[in-house]
């Protein structure tokens, strides 16, 4: 169901961007082409894991992930606590790359930092559309008001898009994920407790989107950014647009709320928001898009345009003590017509 339809129009219009920088998530790619660094997502790199970190003068760019992984029954776990690095586990079903991606750490940045566990099957065979397990575990001090976030690790599939979006019909999404307080996978997420060391996160999909196939796949340039937030910690880490919220949508019994607003780069952000915590979601989000391509105007993608990348992660803005982010089941299917 779609409920307000019809304020739309001007809600859009009124909507200015407020509150954090949720935008270009991806856009340290363009900065590492542009100090001549190995661009991301180049493929097959477990020969030179360890060398990808880059020097930010913090903490944070951690040690290269080279510890040896734990082995038994056919598993390995291995670190990573480079600023960003580009992890394609050799999969023979579904391919994903993971990226710590800490695209907002500078030299100023102070905490522990943030590494990414993944764990790989050495028969290299999960089941069918299913990733890699992955922990995240991070603690940055708050930054500066401007620039709140210190990056988004999170996780892209691979070898599907670009597609046009009147060319996809489903977007199937199983999901469960915790986070909790400390270094270990926590069992569920206990909400106060993470609120009272000043958690603010969100927990994330973000997808870019644009006119032009090529462009779509780049999260700097695209048009549209398209997010669908499972969890927003605070209002310290809101989406553009919050408190104006546009239309709810109610998919597989949970209702998103969508708020929009441009970014720095004057991309649209268009995040449809839960209202509370959810930790599983199980269905097809494909509606959330189409209901997009469906309102009118500018402000919003033409159902011809091209979904370019969606990844899934979580946006790590600031925590006292570390937490961990654990995405235990994490399986999509995009599903085209024809
Ligand atoms: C994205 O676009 C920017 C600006 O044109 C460019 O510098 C960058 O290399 C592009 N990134 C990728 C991954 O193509
Ligand atoms: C591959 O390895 C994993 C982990 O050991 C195991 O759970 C799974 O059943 C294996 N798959 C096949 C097809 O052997
Ligand atoms: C968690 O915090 C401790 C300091 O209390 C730090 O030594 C450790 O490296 C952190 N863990 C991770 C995985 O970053
Ligand atoms: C991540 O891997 C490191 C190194 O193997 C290990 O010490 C740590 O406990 C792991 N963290 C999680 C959350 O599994
Ligand atoms: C963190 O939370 C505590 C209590 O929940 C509060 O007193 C404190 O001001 C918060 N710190 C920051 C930096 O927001
Ligand atoms: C969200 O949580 C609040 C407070 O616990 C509750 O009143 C509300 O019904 C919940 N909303 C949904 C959509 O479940």
């Amino acid at each position: 169901m779609v409920f307000g339809l019809g304020l739309l129009v001007n809600a859009v219009l009124v909507a200015i961007p407020i509150g954090g920088s949720v935008g270009t998530l991806m856009g340290i790619d363009a900065h590492r082409a542009a100090t001549g660094q190995k661009p991301l997502f180049s493929g097959h790199n477990e020969d030179s894991i360890g060398h990808g970190g880059g020097g930010g003068g913090s903490d944070s760019t951690g040690d290269g992930g080279n510890h040896p992984g734990t082995s038994g029954d056919g598993i390995q776990i291995k670190q990573y606590c480079d600023k960003s690095w580009g992890i394609t586990p050799p999969s023979k079903t579904e391919q994903y790359t993971l990226n710590p991606n800490q695209w907002g750490v500078t030299s100023d940045t102070t905490g522990n930092g943030l590494c990414m566990n993944v764990t790989t099957f050495n028969n290299q065979t999960y089941a069918p559309q299913t990733a890699p397990q992955f922990t995240i575990t991070w603690q940055f001090d708050q930054g500066p008001e401007n620039a709140p976030v210190h990056g988004y690790p999170n996780i892209r599939v691979d070898d599907v898009l670009p597609k046009a979006l009147d060319e996809i019909s489903e977007l199937n999404l199983d999901l469960h994920w915790t986070y909790g307080l400390g270094d270990e996978p926590a069992e569920s997420t206990d909400v106060q407790t993470l609120k009272d060391e000043n958690l603010s996160t969100n927990v994330a999909i973000d997808m870019f989107l644009d006119s032009d196939a090529e462009i779509a796949k780049n999260g700097s340039n695209a048009k549209f950014e398209v997010m669908v937030w499972f969890w927003m910690s605070s209002e310290t880490a809101q989406p553009h647009g919050w408190g104006k919220p546009v239309i709810k949508r109610n998919v597989e019994g949970t209702t998103f709320t969508l708020y929009t607003g441009a970014n720095e780069h004057q991309q649209q952000v268009l995040s449809w928001v839960t209202e509370n915590m959810t930790e599983r979601f199980t269905g097809d989000i494909y509606p959330l898009i189409t209901d997009l391509y469906n309102l009118p105007g500018d402000n919003y993608p033409a159902k011809n345009d091209y979904l370019g990348s969606l990844s899934f992660g979580t946006e790590a803005y600031s925590v006292d003590k570390n937490v961990t982010f654990w995405a235990d089941e994490y399986k999509i299917d995009i599903k085209t017509l024809g």
